[in-house]
């Protein structure tokens, strides 16, 4: 039977070769924002290795946005350009390319996680380093390590969405084919729909309709200058420790899908030091239940990620409904290559069809070749 992992998946008029997604991960190597070869030869290794999407790390809209000083940006035109190798280079490699676009909010401006994720007070090198001011919702710090932000009045969260917006018309210039608003992880987003981090008063805090308000707006910024043949995704926390819960998730997704979302990306947890999807020591597939439910409670495609490691366990995911797509991530830093090795592993008839031929002739040739066993070699001794 064919495998389902290794189905196409058509979105829009974006035609995936399979179900396999590099989720997306910070590598934090950016300068002032800006990509560099790093960031080239990793995603580019990834669409070789047979991924069907690869996404990049969660790029910001907003310099006041980042994470780190060591983000990628798109707050400006100046990064698109380099952007267009990288873009080109997964295309040629078979894939197609994806990016996330994130506002960290008051959770922004810490150091690299080998350098201990610390809160900074600036950061010189980034666009208005030096002044870089924390906003959120609320003025409510994400924890007692952190700066208070400051409440965003009206005017900014219009422009935040419009950045949004912004970045989107520039990921589409640069070449992406898939966007996906970062919507978990205690970031913006996340801020907003969390009744702990939003205690506004206005039509964006209270009740769920008003704290779902901005992430429908963001959607539809996107939409406005984003192809309509292209998909948009946006990933969710599905649960978090502030009690959002899977039928708060299951109401937003129906939301997002009538904004122009076309999948959901579950992942879970952010909104308190020590528990992003990430760092936690949870078990295989921990956050597919979410996935489900998700698809079946809104009628959106849906994207599973965290502690996906097995060829067999990705396959069962996909031909048993719980999810539309895979996403790994750091089994995908363990092997790049992973989606060769699991076609194989799967019987898939193919398993080397798409990948760049410098690799595919050669593998073909091995696989097909008599082994010899290790016994009857002639060790001279
Ligand atoms: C180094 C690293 C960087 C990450 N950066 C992001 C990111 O930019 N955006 C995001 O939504 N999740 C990010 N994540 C979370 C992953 O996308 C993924 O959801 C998580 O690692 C669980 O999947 P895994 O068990 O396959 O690694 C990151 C995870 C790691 C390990």
């Amino acid at each position: 039977m064919p495998a389902a992992l290794f189905s196409p998946l058509g979105i829009r008029e974006i035609t995936l070769r399979n179900r396999i997604v590099v989720s997306p991960m910070l590598t934090y190597c950016a300068e002032g924002g800006h990509v560099n070869d790093f960031h080239l030869a990793h995603l580019a290794q990834f669409a070789a290795g047979g991924a069907g999407l690869v996404f990049m790390e969660s790029t910001k809209i907003d310099p006041a946005g980042c994470s780190t000083p060591r983000d990628t940006g798109l707050w400006k035109d100046d990064f698109i350009e380099p952007l267009k190798r990288i873009t080109a280079l997964i295309k040629r490699n078979g894939a197609v390319p994806a990016i996330q676009l994130g506002h960290s909010g008051r959770k922004a401006r810490r150091s690299v996680p080998w350098e201990g994720r610390v809160p900074m007070a600036d950061a010189p090198g980034v666009d208005h380093g030096e002044t870089w001011e924390l906003i959120g919702p609320s003025a409510v710090a994400h924890d007692s390590k952190y700066a208070v932000p400051r409440e965003m009045a009206r005017e900014d969260i219009r422009k935040a969405a419009e950045a949004w917006g912004e970045a989107a018309r520039r990921a589409n210039d640069a070449g992406f084919d898939v966007v996906e608003i970062h919507g978990a992880h205690g970031y913006l987003i996340h801020q907003f729909l969390s009744a702990v981090a939003n205690r506004r008063t206005d039509e964006y805090g209270g009740s769920l309709e008003n704290r779902m308000r901005f992430a429908a707006e963001v959607a539809r910024e996107i939409r406005k200058r984003w192809p309509e043949g292209k998909p948009l995704f946006f990933r969710a926390s599905a649960v978090d420790e502030t009690g959002w819960t899977i039928e708060d998730s299951i109401a937003l997704a129906k939301v997002l899908k009538a904004n122009g979302v076309d999948v959901i990306d579950c992942s879970a947890g952010g909104m308190s030091d020590g528990a992003t999807a990430s760092e936690m020591a949870p078990a295989y597939g921990y956050q597919v239940p979410y996935a489900r439910e998700i698809r079946a409670g809104a009628g959106i495609m849906t994207m599973a990620v965290g502690m996906i490691v097995h060829s067999d366990h990705a396959e069962e995911i996909v031909s048993g409904g719980s999810a539309d797509l895979v996403a790994l991530g750091r089994e995908m830093l363990h092997n790049p290559h992973w989606p060769i090795d699991a076609a194989q592993k799967l019987g898939v008839e193919a398993p080397f069809a798409g990948i760049p031929n410098a690799y595919a002739y050669f593998l073909e040739k091995r696989s097909k070749s008599k082994l010899i066993k290790p016994s009857t070699f002639q060790t001279g001794m």
